[in-house]
């Protein structure tokens, strides 16, 4: 249990990119309205997510992080929820049966809406409005009433986190996700993809391994790890009147846990030393992200570890480098290298998504593929250099079949970023290019058993 902690202290502390409300009283009311709302997940749950990521930073498996950039109202979906699933399910799959080691799946799902932004005014012309701080706060649209901060929005994402979480958790125990269903999980629109195919190969393997298993005595019936999948929740702990409002003691062992999702992460613009965000996650029992940009010095990361987890708990503590294609040998060595002299035990986890935003000439942001690739291999590349494993994958994706992210195998060009660009805000990869992804990640994780084997022969 952390020290000196209240869930209200991160109140006095600094606060960045926090949505101010001008009413005061609305606000107070939505946070006693979700303060009395049953948890979203159960701290059960969260430590044993934390466990399973314990293995991770062993060395022992991956973690698999994925979803939207941002959740929104508009495109609440059963459809695109499965679509989502299912791609990760995909994902998963090729990294199992590849690499030979579990995966943990967590998804950047069922919360993820609140977003930090550069600047708290967005100016279309001669207006001026508050800028879009995500569905949970305000509207897209730019125009003055939508753009108001409000606070009942917070219940409204509430509510539809639950919704979310509800049909991930059926998904993931009710049958949709097991192994037999392999077949089922590639999408109509892939087969244009040349890894549509090669996943049918992997999903053909693994019935016959089923099979033959089968006629061994063990199936889905009788075993349930093969009819169904752990899958997690994740979102950027970026409210925090929300995220407050969600904190609960545990009554088994009466640690706080925030059971708005199972895993929470701090933003690389919200990590700075006596954040507010930083000392509010501090005191929940959750595993908890970090993101790590090129401003992060190795010496400010190991005193930031030093806060979020002084018992140096295994699982605890994920961090998630976004460098950019360019810089990320250069920029993560030395934190690597200070983390393994120190022994803190953590995940290392790749997001090769937001350093990688460029403008293309159509005006889209978007992000090459082959510079989310090149990312991915910088980062494995470092980890097999020092010796430390390349624990997982944090990317922006969807399961819709979106041209937001120029590149792949079915090439987006970058006139046919305007077809259909639809995220509300970061560009995603969409379904082919997540399952070529997986395709890389499998190989990247082979080359480094391999190096782990020929170290130990
Ligand atoms: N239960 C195992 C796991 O989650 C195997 C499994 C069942 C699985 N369904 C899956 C793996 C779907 C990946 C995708 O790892
Ligand atoms: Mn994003």
């Amino acid at each position: 249990m952390a020290q000196d902690w209240q869930p209200d202290g991160w109140r006095s502390r600094e606060a960045r990119h926090l949505p101010v409300y001008e009413d005061q009283q609305a606000l107070a009311e939505a946070e006693a309205t979700l303060a009395q709302y049953p948890p979203l997940v159960f701290a059960g749950e969260a430590r044993q997510l934390k466990e399973q990521l314990g293995e991770v930073a062993a060395g022992k498996a991956f973690l698999l992080q994925g979803g939207d950039c941002a959740e929104s109202f508009a495109e609440f979906h059963p459809n695109n929820i499965r679509d989502t699933f299912r791609v990760l399910l995909q994902m998963a799959v090729v990294l199992t049966f590849a690499s030979k080691r579990p995966v943990v799946k967590v998804g950047r799902m069922a919360g993820q809406f609140a977003k930090p932004r550069s600047s708290d005014t967005e100016t279309q012309g001669d207006v001026t409005l508050p800028s879009y701080f995500g569905d949970n706060v305000n509207s897209i649209e730019f125009e003055a009433a939508g753009r108001r901060n409000d606070p009942q929005r917070m219940v409204r994402a509430y509510s539809q986190a639950a919704a979310t979480l509800n049909l991930l958790r059926a998904f993931s125990s009710g049958g949709y996700a097991n192994l037999r269903q392999v077949h089922n999980w590639t999408l109509d629109f892939m087969d244009r993809s040349p890894w549509a195919d090669k996943f049918t190969q992997v999903a053909s393997r693994i019935g016959e391994a089923l099979d033959f298993m089968e006629a061994c005595g063990i199936d889905p019936e009788s075993v349930p790890q093969l009819s169904q999948t752990e899958f997690y929740t994740s979102h950027e702990a970026l409210l925090l009147p929300y995220e407050q409002a969600m904190a609960r003691q545990d009554s088994l062992t009466g640690d706080w846990y925030d059971t708005s999702a199972h895993f929470l992460w701090i933003g690389d613009r919200t990590r700075f030393e006596g954040s507010a965000h930083v000392e509010f996650l501090r005191g929940v029992g959750n595993p908890i992200g970090m993101k790590c940009g090129p401003s992060l010095e190795p010496d400010a990361l190991l005193k930031m570890l030093d806060t979020l987890n002084p018992a140096r708990e295994a699982g605890r503590i994920t961090l998630i480098s976004r460098f950019g294609h360019d810089k990320v040998e250069a920029g993560l060595a030395p934190l690597v290298r200070a983390v393994k002299r120190e022994g803190h035990p953590v995940v290392w986890s790749c997001d090769p998504m937001h350093g990688n935003v460029v403008k293309s000439d159509s005006g889209y942001k978007t992000r090459p593929f082959d510079r989310i690739l090149g990312e991915v291999k910088g980062f494995f590349a470092v980890h097999r250099a020092e010796g430390t494993h390349a624990g997982g994958i944090h990317v922006e994706m969807t399961g819709q079949d979106v041209t937001e992210c120029v590149g792949g195998a079915v090439a987006i060009t970058d006139e046919a970023l305007g077809d259909r660009y639809h995220t509300h805000c970061d560009p995603r990869l969409n379904a082919a290019q997540s399952l070529e992804l997986a395709f890389l990640l499998a190989e990247m994780v082979n080359l480094e058993t391999q190096a782990q084997e020929r170290e130990a022969a």
